[in-house]
């Protein structure tokens, strides 16, 4: 995982966050693709520090 010798210390902080904001995005909020639009490609797009991905976009509708 690492490339380094370290490991991150905010490891186990960052992977908590990580599941409670998608947690809480899942719950608030239907995803889905918006019209006329393609499926995202899930290629990586860079590979810093991070990985990120290619730009893409979504419909999000408050769930009631
Ligand atoms: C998405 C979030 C994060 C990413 C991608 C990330 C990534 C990294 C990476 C790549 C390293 C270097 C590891 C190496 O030397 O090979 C590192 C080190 C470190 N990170 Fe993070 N980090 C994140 C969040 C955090 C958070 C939230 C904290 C603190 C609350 C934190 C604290 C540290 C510290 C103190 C080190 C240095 C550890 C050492 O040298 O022993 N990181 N992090």
């Amino acid at each position: 995982m690492y490339s380094g010798r370290r490991s991150c210390a905010g490891d186990g902080l960052t992977r908590i966050m990580i599941y409670l904001i998608v947690a809480n995005l899942v719950q608030k909020f239907d995803i889905s693709l918006p019209p006329d639009t393609e499926l995202p490609n899930t290629e990586p797009a860079d590979m810093a520090a991070v990985l990120t991905s290619n730009d893409y976009k979504v419909r999000m509708t408050a769930r009631k």
